[in-house]
């Protein structure tokens, strides 16, 4: 039987580090702001958003929201960016992604000052994650290393194989797992023999959003599983991309869904408006 992550009680650990933090920071007269913006209504935004505010209502980190309707155009998309770029209460930004389909996301991140990247969805953010600088890094690939890191687990040398090659998850993992020296295979939509892959994994990562899509024949006895999908199961309970039950019994670690990378996903994104205030009054 695997180990399971509890990357829940991980990340309440993270975040009551993180008040610790922001209590200094405002006894300086320094008061760390997120400023989230959401377009339109898609039901899994609204939770995700409102896990952002209680996660920031619990370290002391400010936290506005701007609501925007769906029928928002590109330019007042961009101008609201440009007006909390220059708001110098605010430290960091966050677009909540999908955008309706009318908009171009990649071009309204383009816009978000680097400083306030606290997403690191930025073109500057990831160029420099790519060279190997120290930047804002997205939160989920951040989030696990960090669990990967607590439990101990060597990446060096290792065979990581990551399912999905999203901009949010798979492909910033990709960078992130190279800086840890692992061999780093990534299969998407495309990829002939997914299997063939997984079985080689000592690390298998997956963000692709369909549940049960990790079998047990799919993974080598003791591998390590990290499970980042939110989906419905057929019985509309919340499953993540891993089969648990019967992975659980060949694997070493795994993470489990709820309260695996979920958590830690928030509370590396705490981290990042952390940092961001920070890197910002240094520059003041
Ligand atoms: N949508 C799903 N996950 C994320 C995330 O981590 N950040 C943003 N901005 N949107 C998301």
């Amino acid at each position: 039987m695997a180990i399971i992550m509890d990357g829940k009680a991980l990340a309440k650990k993270i975040r009551q580090e993180l008040k610790i933090e922001c209590d200094e920071l405002k006894k300086k007269g320094i008061n760390p702001k997120l400023a989230v913006i959401m377009v339109g209504d898609n039901p899994a935004s609204k939770v995700y958003v409102r896990n952002k505010s209680r996660a920031c209502n619990e370290v002391g980190i400010e936290y506005t929201e701007y609501l925007l309707k769906g029928n928002t155009t590109q330019e007042e998309l961009e101008s609201l960016i440009e007006n909390l770029n220059k708001d110098k209460k605010v430290n960091g930004i966050l677009l909540q992604s999908p955008l309706p389909e009318h908009l171009d996301i990649n071009k309204a991140f383009k816009e978000i000052a680097y400083l306030k990247d606290v997403d690191g969805f930025t073109p500057v953010s990831v160029g420099k994650l790519c060279i190997g600088d120290d930047t804002f890094v997205s939160c989920t690939p951040l989030g696990i290393i960090r669990m990967i890191e607590e439990y101990n687990i060597d990446i060096s040398g290792k065979n990581v194989v990551i399912l999905g090659r999203s901009n949010i998850v798979g492909r910033p993992l990709i960078q992130c797992c190279l800086r840890k020296n692992a061999t780093v295979t990534v299969c998407h939509s495309r990829t002939k023999d997914i299997k063939e892959h997984t079985k080689m994994a000592d690390i298998l990562i997956s963000a692709i959003g369909k549940s049960k899509f990790v079998t047990s024949d799919m993974v080598k006895d003791g591998a390590v599983i990290i499970d980042v999908g939110i989906n419905r199961d057929e019985n509309g309970k919340l499953a993540g991309d891993v089969d648990f039950e019967n992975v659980e019994r060949k694997a070493s670690y795994i993470t489990p869904v709820p309260g695996g990378v979920g958590p830690m996903t928030i509370a590396m994104l705490m981290n990042n408006v952390i940092k961001a205030t920070k890197e910002q009054e240094m520059l003041k």
